[in-house]
């Protein structure tokens, strides 16, 4: 093994990290660690230092470190056959069973999956094919699309245009036309906080009304949506939100884009959150949880009507011009079908339900309190304690971020990662799925500690 300081030094020297301070990453300022094994929920770093990863990677590890399964999965596929493509109708026996195991366990009323690499690259297959759809139909003025403030959805041109954060558009010349957005349902950063529960529900879709009255819902393809906002700040939808948000997409033909990168294979407690809400989307995006992050793959999951659509299309122009070298890579495939494989194993959709709540249930207990802590929220094995000035007001802290960086790297010294979210200071959890109640106890001491640490109380 190489030894640190010329890690260190080639990583300075070499390695442009994404989402990373550039110049402060170059200059040694950093908050990164070269991380070297992993088990179950836990990481060690190069140092030796032994870390619960309450994220989970970036939210993707969701069968834990380590797992030995898959591991041999994808070196017995390495072997066999590393790579075939799946232009022309080739496939591969990986890609053709992880295909047929994704559709068992996807809502009924979708017909097909495409494999990608990453989330980013699923949604702009999704709106290509929503736009090649909508021009077979003969509706060529269809195109646009919602998104919601705050939405993650991956940093390519057209996926990054429908992430609603400021640090993935400023400078970069995004978004890209097309893109229309709409309030997210996250009353509590608000500015006017004056509504009941049901009014803020009521509101969202008469926004959601008022955009597509202005502009012309024959002009818009498809709504996108995270159905619990994630990155933005792991907010749990208002009660009867998507109740009140699925008629009006139904009743101007927006067709629902459900982006399940992060709640796909059970973060939530069910296999796929879509259902869980009541949502018949017509495409979902999947990618994180499909491999745990043991090799890259995504999905576009189209629905039968998108699907039959697309299959004219070619009987009239010719098969369907977008596909990537690595579509359905078989040691991603393969990685795939062993994670489904231990998912069900293990019981981790199960799990999910049980440890989330229990988790999000002690933080509130252990910090719903603090003088610095104005909500403590959390869905499935998703869990976010947001940080704040004041409770009254609610005040948010003037120099945005900074509280929470604090207290993560206070975490850290306490053996605990868990994500600082962009845009506000906001603690961030999103566990492996196999995380015990026993590590959520430590999970929650170390945020106690840490925001008592840092910020007093
Ligand atoms: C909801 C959602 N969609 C899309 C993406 C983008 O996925 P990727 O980073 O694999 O491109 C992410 C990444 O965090 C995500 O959370």
């Amino acid at each position: 093994m190489l030894d640190n300081d010329i890690l260190d030094a080639w990583d300075r020297e070499s390695l442009f990290h994404p989402s990373t301070h550039l110049g402060k990453h170059t200059r040694g300022e950093g908050t990164g660690r070269i991380m070297v094994g992993g088990e179950g929920a836990f990481v060690t770093d190069r140092d030796g230092t032994r870390l619960l990863d309450a994220f989970a990677g970036l939210y993707c590890v969701n069968v834990g470190y380590g797992r030995t399964q898959i591991a041999e999965a994808i070196a017995a596929q390495a072997r066999e056959l590393a790579y075939y493509h799946a232009y022309v109708g080739h496939g591969t026996e990986a890609s053709i069973t992880l295909a047929h195991m994704v559709m068992e366990r996807a809502p009924d009323h979708m017909a097909r999956v495409y494999f990608g690499l990453g989330g980013s690259d699923a949604n702009d297959t999704n709106v290509k094919l929503l736009w090649y759809y909508n021009n077979i139909r003969g509706l060529p003025e269809k195109k646009k699309i919602i998104t919601r403030e705050r939405a993650y959805h991956g940093s390519g041109l057209m996926s990054g245009s429908l992430t609603g954060l400021k640090a993935f558009h400023a400078k970069f010349d995004l978004p890209l036309e097309r893109v229309l957005r709409t309030e997210a349902p996250y009353y509590y950063r608000r500015a006017e906080r004056d509504m009941t529960e049901a009014e803020f529900t009521a509101h969202c879709a008469a926004e959601l009304e008022a955009l597509i009255a202005r502009e012309g819902g024959d002009t818009i393809a498809a709504f996108i949506a995270e159905p619990v906002l994630g990155t933005g700040g792991i907010v749990p939808p208002p009660e009867g939100y998507w109740e009140a948000i699925a008629p009006i997409l139904k009743r101007h033909d927006i067709m629902l884009i459900a982006d399940e990168v992060v709640t796909g294979f059970g973060r939530l407690g069910s296999m796929f959150a879509s259902p869980a809400f009541g949502l018949e989307p017509d495409f979902i995006t999947i990618a994180k949880g499909l491999t745990s992050a043991y090799a890259p793959l995504s999905g576009s999951i189209v629905s039968q009507r998108v699907w039959d659509v697309l299959v004219q299309g070619n009987d009239e122009f010719g098969p369907l011009g977008h596909g990537w070298t690595y579509s359905a890579h078989p040691i991603g495939a393969a990685a795939g079908v062993a994670n489904l494989n231990l998912v069900d194993e293990l019981g981790l959709v199960a799990n999910a339900a049980e440890v989330g709540p229990y988790l999000t249930a002690r933080m509130e207990e252990a910090l719903g309190a603090h003088p610095h802590v104005g909500e403590v929220r959390g869905i499935g094995m998703l869990t976010a304690v947001e940080l704040v000035q004041d409770r009254t007001g609610p005040v948010f802290f003037e120099k945005v971020g900074a509280a929470a960086g604090e207290v993560i790297a206070a975490m850290g010294r306490r053996g605990v990662i868990a994500r600082a979210m962009p845009q506000g200071d906001i603690l961030g959890f999103a566990p492996p799925l196999c995380l015990t109640r026993q590590e959520a106890d430590t999970v929650v001491e170390a945020t106690a500690g840490a925001v008592r640490e840092v910020l007093g109380g």
